[in-house]
């Protein structure tokens, strides 16, 4: 059986945990590939809503093994902590029994979050990624096989303390790190996660070969890509589907499936251009804000919200060539007279299909819109009660015609079907295309 991936087609907080969530019980093995805990994966299911930064949202499955794969940069004091909510919740500890951390990994350490603080620029979590993602290139930090190395080398430990504060001094950063209390953080780690750390590609590796699913989960979006999004406006990682399999530590030939995850508008959180950018004070971009509840996952900032960009979805089709779109917070639109699509941005008089590399041209780019009718709002149970008649063999059938009229312009746009439609944050608010991929029994929480 193949491996699946699920990635953000846009500026991060698209649904993605929403759709492993989804996905999940039909997995054997959820992973996270990239990026660390500046990701916020929300899954409400009944009563329930969970926010996860590191754990896989695939956790929801109780038969879903779950990793933390090489490519990701792991702060082990947030993973403790989000271990500690999960076994609250359910009673159960994962870690050792179903949850992996891959020896490649990257630890996050208090010095990484220090130093992200020093950042003007981008508007980052300030939770040590891009220094973590720094340590790594530089080839100076340290991986989860290496901390049970380092026990009891205080020497090496030093030096690595000494180095940090020199880094720290460079940015304006009082505070220093302690070569003691640093040794003694890396034991913490040590004891805390050592039944956990594996070699993780080899273990996913064997997985495939036994036939079983494997879902990849992105975190952040295509637009946040290192290399391909708006750079320097952007994350440390490569969160594109090239990236997938090799931060799970496994080949691409594996990957059957992907699906690119888009909100029906836009949003952004932190700096950097936003072509389709509205005001969060009044009219459309207000509405995306308030019913929306557009607000950071991780951080608690509020969302910058616009219109669907279109050609930004474009460029993460270039790149991810997904298979399916799920559109997500449909229901969010409701009410507004009419909805637009931008579909390409003028510059300097010029018409611009793709988007410039440069972030200073980016912004100057001015959208051109198309527009569309708008719909009814709808409450909550509504829209759970035409998601419950979709199931009953309509799929998207079941929306009114003028919602689909929409769905099926982002189709024709981005040529990728529509495979599901989110109308509301639960679990069971979605609408998904008839002997779909995502046309599956979702249950009730068990949790
Ligand atoms: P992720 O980072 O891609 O997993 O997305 P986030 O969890 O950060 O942000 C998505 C937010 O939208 C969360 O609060 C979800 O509960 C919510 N959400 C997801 N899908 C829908 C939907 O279809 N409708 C509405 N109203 N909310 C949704
Ligand atoms: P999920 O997985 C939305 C943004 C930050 C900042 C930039 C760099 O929930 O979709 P970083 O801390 O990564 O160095 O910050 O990237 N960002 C996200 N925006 N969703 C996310 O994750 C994000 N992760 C990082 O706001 O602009
Ligand atoms: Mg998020």
């Amino acid at each position: 059986m193949p491996a699946s991936v699920v990635l953000g087609a846009q500026w991060g907080d698209e649904g993605k945990g929403k759709a492993i969530d989804q996905l999940a019980p039909n997995s054997q093995w959820a992973v996270r590939f990239q990026g660390g805990n500046n990701a916020g994966h929300t899954i409400v299911a009944g009563g329930t809503t969970l926010k996860m930064h590191l754990l896989p949202s695939g956790i929801t499955a109780s038969d879903c093994k779950l990793v933390l794969g090489c490519g990701m940069v792991v702060d082990p004091w947030v993973l403790d902590r989000e271990l500690k909510e999960w076994a609250e919740l359910t009673g159960e500890h994962p870690e050792g029994e179903r949850l992996f951390i891959s020896e490649r990994a990257a630890v996050i350490l208090p010095f990484h979050r220090l130093y992200d603080s020093a950042d003007k620029v981008v508007g980052t979590t300030g939770r040590g990624i891009g220094p973590a993602y720094r340590d790594r290139t530089e080839r100076v930090g340290i991986r989860f096989v290496d901390v049970g190395l380092l026990m009891g080398r205080s020497q090496e430990i030093g030096e690595m303390a000494r180095r940090m504060n020199e880094q720290l001094a460079t940015v304006g950063v009082e505070d220093r790190i302690d070569p003691v209390q640093l040794g003694s953080e890396l034991k913490w780690i040590h004891e805390r996660f050592s039944n956990a750390i594996r070699a993780t590609g080899p273990m996913l590796d064997d997985a495939l070969a036994r036939g079983e699913q494997v879902l990849l989960e992105g975190a952040q979006g295509a637009m946040l890509d290192i290399d391909q999004g708006t750079y320097p406006f952007v994350t440390s990682s490569i969160t594109c589907r090239a990236n997938a399999t090799h931060g799970a530590g496994i080949h691409p030939g594996h990957i059957e499936q992907c699906y690119g995850i888009t909100k029906a508008y836009t949003t952004r959180v932190g700096n950097g251009p936003f072509p389709t950018e509205l005001s969060l004070e009044e009219g459309p971009g207000k509405q995306m804000s308030v019913v929306g509840h557009e607000f950071g996952t991780t951080t608690g900032r509020p969302r910058r919200t616009g219109w669907l960009d279109a050609v930004a979805l474009n460029e993460s089709q270039r790149l991810n060539g997904y298979t399916g779109l799920v559109v997500t917070k449909l229901d969010v639109l409701g009410g507004l007279d009419e909805l637009k699509i931008c579909t390409s941005y003028e510059l300097d008089g010029q018409e611009v299909k793709h988007l410039p590399s440069s972030s200073e041209e980016l912004s100057r780019c001015k959208p051109v819109y198309e527009t569309h009718p708008g719909f009814p709002a709808m409450g909550e149970e509504e829209w759970i009660q035409i998601a419950e008649e979709s199931r009953n063999g309509g799929g998207i059938g079941s929306l009114p015609s003028s919602i689909r009229a929409y769905l099926t312009r982002i189709e024709e746009i981005s040529g990728v079907p529509v495979v599901s439609v989110g109308v509301g944050p639960d679990r069971l608010a979605s609408i998904a295309s008839s002997g779909g991929p995502f046309d599956i029994e979702l249950s009730e929480a068990t949790f």
